[in-house]
């Protein structure tokens, strides 16, 4: 079993323990929390909370409240981001988006419901809830949001620089919460967490410009989500800026000096490391 599905199995049952326990359940916002957190995904964001938490030496069992925080919010960003006034998407993890389930007013409420139920699990987490929050708010995920929701080809994107920024908050700064968040939650020196920090940043880059890579060369069954949904919104992507090599070759070159920042690290870091490559791969 590689690690990616070590921390998949465990994050399910840690997911579904919760769900049950869960002690307010208003039919049809639990519903619709169920039917987006049930629905499969990778689990990136849980994987590399328990990893954080491996390379700061400590406890799974503390991780947890992060994987499942994070996981949390990933959704919600999802959820939100699939509506008609943002990037009006049908189709999310080979099923009906949660507004085309569910309506739009229980697809926003539904996405609140997860924001909130995040911090209920790291909300007494001091300087680790704060660090998901900012990452997840205005200077992170929302904030990245934001600037994608000005990129439709006019103004808001003049070239790779502002695509970098884009991807960093959007994409990178979950990735952050997720790999710094389950360090921090187990004590992580600030040393650790800023290399950390610096490779998160790298790995969510590469992995929002395989995402935007995908949306291209690979079909809606595949993907589970409806392909040439970039292009149908003129999203300037890397792809549509510089082409698909070129695309391909950024999410190399980004890889490698991401890295490049956990050599001090040496074998401690082979886990994220595979980790890097295998998303990475997606596209070769
Ligand atoms: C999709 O994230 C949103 C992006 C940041 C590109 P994932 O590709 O991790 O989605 P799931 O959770 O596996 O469905
Ligand atoms: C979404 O990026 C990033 C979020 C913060 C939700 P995309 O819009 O490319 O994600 P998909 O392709 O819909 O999964
Ligand atoms: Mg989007
Ligand atoms: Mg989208
Ligand atoms: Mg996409």
């Amino acid at each position: 079993m590689n690690s990616l599905e070590f921390y998949r199995q465990r994050f399910e049952k840690r997911l579904s323990e919760y769900l049950t326990a869960y002690p307010v359940k208003y039919s049809p916002v639990w519903d619709a929390v169920v039917y987006a957190v049930s629905a499969g995904g990778k689990r990136v964001r849980p994987a590399l909370a328990y990893m954080g938490a491996r390379m700061a030496r400590g406890e799974f069992e503390k991780a947890d409240k992060v994987a499942l925080g994070v996981e949390f919010i990933h959704n919600y960003s999802l959820i939100h981001d699939d509506l008609p006034c943002m990037d009006d998407d049908d189709l999310r993890r080979g099923r009906p988006t949660v507004h085309k389930a569910f309506g739009e007013g229980i697809a926003v409420l539904a996405g609140d419901a997860l924001l909130n139920m995040a911090f209920e699990c790291v909300g007494g987490e001091g300087d680790t809830s704060r660090y998901i929050a900012a990452m997840s708010g205005m200077r992170g995920m929302v904030g990245g949001q934001c600037l994608d929701l000005a990129n439709t080809g006019g103004a808001g994107v003049e070239g790779a620089d502002k695509l970098d920024e884009i991807n960093s908050l959007k994409t990178s700064a979950l990735f952050k919460a997720a790999l710094v968040g389950g360090a921090m939650i187990c004590g992580a020196d600030d040393k650790l967490c800023s290399a950390l920090e610096n490779f998160a940043d790298g790995l969510g880059k590469v992995f929002q410009i395989v995402d935007d890579l995908l949306d291209v060369l690979s079909d809606s069954d595949a993907l589970g989500k409806s392909a040439g949904q970039d292009e149908k919104n003129g999203k300037v992507t890397y792809v549509s800026l510089l082409g698909v090599e070129q695309a391909r070759k950024r999410v190399v070159e980004i890889n490698e000096e991401s890295k490049r920042t956990l050599m001090p690290y040496g074998e401690a870091a082979d886990e994220l490391i595979a980790l890097a490559d295998k998303l990475a791969d997606r596209v070769r």
